[in-house]
């Protein structure tokens, strides 16, 4: 049974008292209070913080506590299954945390001279050279901190291509799929072009005839995510990316869904020309809750002197790794330093942790749990497949609830939170939008078959309940979770994000 903690949830400013205190920091050496007068004297008179940062005044016994029974109140995927479609929660493997733990690993700092830090400088290389052989590209940059920096980081190559040829006030539109992620058409805008939605055909698959209509000589490129959203292979590939160069424009996969596909087909061998990975989503490094991630670019030869700078190279003569900066047509800086080097670390060491099987058995695994559970959860009252349904999904598949909101009124929310109770992790609900009362479920590699059966003995509970009209034990839940139903319209439109909105708010 499940039952998770329900503390008190006062927040840690509101146990402050004034004087306490939990760390004490070392006293200031003269020279240092002489550097911070220095500083201090540089920095504009209106830039100076003249009060103290507001920080709760807490013992150390409070703030472990406090953090201690938010832990307890909290869901991971060290708890239990995860299946958020799109977001590959999958499970971390502590090695690699052991690995970005070393102390040699945490106290080298990215000023430090090339000559000095070689082993790092060995571990990003090596690990853009495995994510370009995965890819099929020619090199790779580990600079991008996120899946959508990386969508960023490619479109401005896009960009920067079409202006290196001039052509730049021609080449204004980019294709996007209607399944595509958010951060998709978000990404286009961002670099100033303009999105061009093209539908999806009844198998969740682009629209041939579609795409051919809306490439024009403003076509500037297209972002495509294989498998999509709806966990589907993209049909004719090839044919599509040749479209696109017909055009001179440039086609880029967004490789989210890297972790379907490792060792089994290559983004550049079916014409890609830049491509982005969700490092942690496919390496299973920690995510969510806005942690670090990292979303490295990859591109093919010709587009290598886009690249953003410095690319981490290797000199065969002097056997040494270095920084390198000489990118003639390069976008520039797009992150500070490196990258997210405790990121990367983690990934590399998962990378050679497997090697090349281990990572191909990593997506026939995760298609395989995916097809199970999408055979089985198509057969539950209520619920349906969207696409063709005796057809293969990849990593992930989505399934809509509208029969049993049509026929029993619950909602694919309804479903979410009953879920929740338990002891499992809800899929992504309402995404892609082009599906009605989606979720959209991911169950990894990682998990077990008894799991996956858990998970779909749940699915077939609530239509159970749902058909012998016992809605009411549906609505109610969440009730053994630390938190039970909020108003989800009050969080969205008049957000409390930190004590200061609250305290405004109190005022
Ligand atoms: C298909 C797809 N593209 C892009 C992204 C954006 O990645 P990130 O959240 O790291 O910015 C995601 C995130 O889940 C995704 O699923």
């Amino acid at each position: 049974m499940f039952k998770q903690a329900r503390w008190d949830r006062t927040l840690i400013f509101e146990q402050s008292s004034s004087g306490r205190i939990g760390f004490q920091l070392e006293k200031l050496t003269k020279r240092e209070e002489n550097l911070l007068d220095h500083c201090k004297q540089k920095i504009p008179s209106d830039l100076l913080r003249i009060e103290p940062p507001a920080l709760p005044e807490v013992s150390e016994l409070c703030v472990v506590r406090h953090f201690t029974r938010l832990s307890q109140m909290n869901y991971g995927v060290d708890s239990g299954f995860y299946p958020l479609g799109s977001c590959t929660m999958k499970y971390n493997p502590k090695v690699c945390d052991l690995a970005a733990a070393i102390p040699e690993a945490q106290t080298v700092h990215p000023y430090q001279d090339p000559s000095s830090v070689q082993g790092s400088l060995q571990i990003m290389y090596e690990l853009a050279k495995w994510l370009a052989e995965l890819s099929g590209m020619k090199k790779v940059t580990l600079q991008p901190a996120a899946g959508a920096h990386g969508e960023y980081t490619g479109i401005m190559i896009v960009r920067q291509y079409h202006l290196s040829k001039g052509n730049l006030n021609k080449k204004r539109e980019i294709i996007v799929p209607d399944s595509a992620h958010g951060t998709n058409p978000a990404t286009v805008s961002m670099c100033g072009f303009e999105t061009v939605v093209i539908p999806s055909n009844e198998d969740g698959c682009v629209d041939l005839e579609a795409l051919q209509a809306a490439v024009t000589d403003r076509t500037a490129g297209v972002m495509f995510t294989n498998p999509n959203t709806l966990g589907m292979f993209e049909q004719n590939i090839e044919e599509i990316t040749k479209i696109i160069h017909e055009v001179d424009g440039l086609a880029y996969y967004d490789g989210a869904n890297f972790n379907a596909i490792m060792g089994k087909v290559r983004p550049g061998d079916m014409g890609f020309d830049i491509v982005h990975f969700n490092l942690h989503k496919t390496f299973a490094t920690p995510h969510g809750g806005g942690g670090p991630g990292a979303g490295p670019v990859g591109v093919t030869s010709s587009l290598e002197s886009f690249l953003p700078i410095p690319t981490i190279d290797f000199d065969h003569e002097t056997n040494t790794y270095f920084l390198q900066y000489d990118h003639s047509n390069s976008i520039g800086k797009i992150r500070s330093y490196y990258g997210n080097f405790s990121t990367l670390l983690r990934a590399y060491t998962y990378i050679l942790r497997l090697g090349y099987e281990g990572l191909k058995s990593v997506s026939e695994m995760a298609v395989l749990n995916a097809n199970y559970m999408k055979t089985k959860c198509q057969k539950i009252k209520g619920f349906s497949i969207p696409t063709n349904k005796n057809s293969f999904c990849m990593h992930e598949f989505v399934l809509s609830a509208k029969e049993l909101f049509k026929e029993k009124n619950i909602s694919a929310l309804d479903v979410s939170k009953f879920i929740i109770d338990h002891g499992f992790h809800p899929p992504t609900i309402y995404f892609p939008l082009i599906v009605p009362e989606a979720l959209m479920i991911e169950p990894t590699e990682s998990e077990p078959k008894k799991m996956l059966d858990e998970f779909i003995d749940i699915l077939m509970e609530v239509s159970n309940l749902a058909y012998a009209n016992h809605q009411d034990t549906i609505l109610e839940a969440p009730i053994n979770a630390s938190i039970g139903r909020i108003d989800d319209v009050k969080a969205a439109r008049q957000p409390i994000l930190s004590y200061r909105m609250m305290k405004r708010k109190e005022e």
